[in-house]
């Protein structure tokens, strides 16, 4: 198959890697010359490191590479089955992408986006042929991210959705279905993992090290909320959430926080910048966790109870099936288990009764649990 990738940016880039790796002629454009030099560059670097490791051939390695092709003229995708475009975050740039690609490609050709926040219905507005437009989101980095989102519109042909899902698959990673809503499935389901613990910390019921010792020591999580904004940046994470709030007409389960705000505009980005909610200089201390148990459970239960409720809400909203949903958030974020199965496990009575509580205790529509969760718990029903 023939796969022409817009952008040569971290994910653009990344994406070629993976199409190419899976067989796939890949021809890659970008408006930007030193960004086509770059990603050229960290390519060859990340094949002679792979090759180094034994991971492959200097042969295979060779061969891969020798099937992506960096061009400078976006008629050269004339002959692509499959265009995903990875470039800047701009409804009115990526528009104008889509209609001139439409006057070059055939009319078979599937035409995506990697758009993180944009709804795909907006984007295949301009095209002529909206059918033919989908989403396909990878995560960064996504040689490594196993997860893909396949998101259809409301305009997508339901061929273009099963054609788009079957090639992602074979390109060896998973896939999950979901509806043409804000933050799809893992940018929304994740929100309470950051924003729960931000409001924790503001509460002044815990510091970041113990909120983050209690997801990990009790959930498993491989990284705790404040340690993986840190790494996801807080410039990024917090326009993440600002945009799923606004996306979601202000609902209060996703108001985005002044503490991270304050961090953002302070530069204090998280590793990129060196300080963020830890400092990651040579001669910084660690800071030592509370050894409060009690506290610890009470912190990573509350979490839970926003996550799986989020996950549950999602269900009840058919953004996508249940599997699909355990499926992101395992493999779009890490998680050590889906947080639907989570919630069979311990029965949906327990974060049920920990949200009425908060919801008790605080009087915010932020806490409202979703009426499925009530539902499963009247009925002692499970998801799986
Ligand atoms: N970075 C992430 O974590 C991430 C994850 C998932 C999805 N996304 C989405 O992927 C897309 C790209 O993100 P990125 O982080 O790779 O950005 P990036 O800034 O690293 O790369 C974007 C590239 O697009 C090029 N570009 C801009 N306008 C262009 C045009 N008109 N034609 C051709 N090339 C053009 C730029 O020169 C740049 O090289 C965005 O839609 C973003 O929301 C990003």
């Amino acid at each position: 198959m023939n796969v022409g990738i817009i952008g040569a940016g971290s994910m653009g880039s990344g994406i070629a890697q993976v199409a190419a790796t899976a067989g796939e002629e890949v021809m890659v454009f970008d408006t930007n010359s030193s960004a086509i030099d770059k990603a050229g560059a960290s390519l060859n670097k990340v094949f002679a490191r792979l090759v180094e490791k034994n991971k492959y051939t200097q042969e295979e390695a060779d061969d891969i590479l020798g099937r992506i092709t960096f061009v400078d003229s976006l008629e050269l995708l004339e002959n692509s089955d499959l265009i995903i475009e990875a470039i800047i975050e701009n409804l009115d740039i990526k528009q104008s992408v889509f209609t001139q690609l439409e006057e070059i490609v055939s009319e078979d050709c599937i035409i995506a986006s990697n758009t993180s926040s944009l709804s795909i219905a907006s984007i295949s507005s301009a095209c002529k042929h909206p059918e033919r437009v989908i989403g396909i989101h990878f995560f960064n980095p996504a040689p490594l991210m196993k997860l893909v989102e396949i998101i259809p519109s409301i305009t997508t042909n339901e061929a273009v959705t099963k054609k788009a899902k079957a090639t992602i698959d074979s390109w060896k990673k998973v896939t999950a279905l979901v509806k043409d809503t804000p933050g799809f499935i893992v940018n929304r389901v994740a929100r309470p993992f950051y924003g729960e613990a931000l409001r924790i910390y503001e509460e002044g019921v815990a510091d970041f090290v113990t909120i983050d010792a209690a997801m990990k020591e009790i959930g498993g999580f491989r990284m705790g909320p404040f340690e993986l904004m840190d790494y996801i940046g807080n410039d990024v994470n917090y326009t993440v959430t600002e945009t799923v709030f606004t996306s979601f007409y202000f609902d209060p389960r996703y108001k985005p926080s002044f503490t991270q705000k304050r961090f953002a505009e302070a530069g204090l980005l998280g590793r990129k910048t060196g300080k963020g909610f830890y400092d990651y200089s040579e001669q910084a201390i660690s800071p030592k966790p509370s050894e409060d148990k009690e506290l610890k459970q009470l912190i990573f239960d509350r979490i839970l109870a926003m996550l799986i409720n989020e996950a549950v809400d999602a269900v009840f909203w058919q953004v996508a099936s249940a599997e699909d949903i355990d499926l992101a958030m395992r493999f779009g974020t890490n998680y050590p288990k889906g947080l639907l199965a989570w919630c069979d496990e311990i029965g949906a009575n327990k974060p049920l009764s920990i949200l009425e509580n908060l919801y008790q205790t605080y009087g915010e529509d932020r806490y409202r649990p979703s009426s499925l969760l009530r539902k499963m718990a009247k009925e002692n029903a499970s998801f799986f």
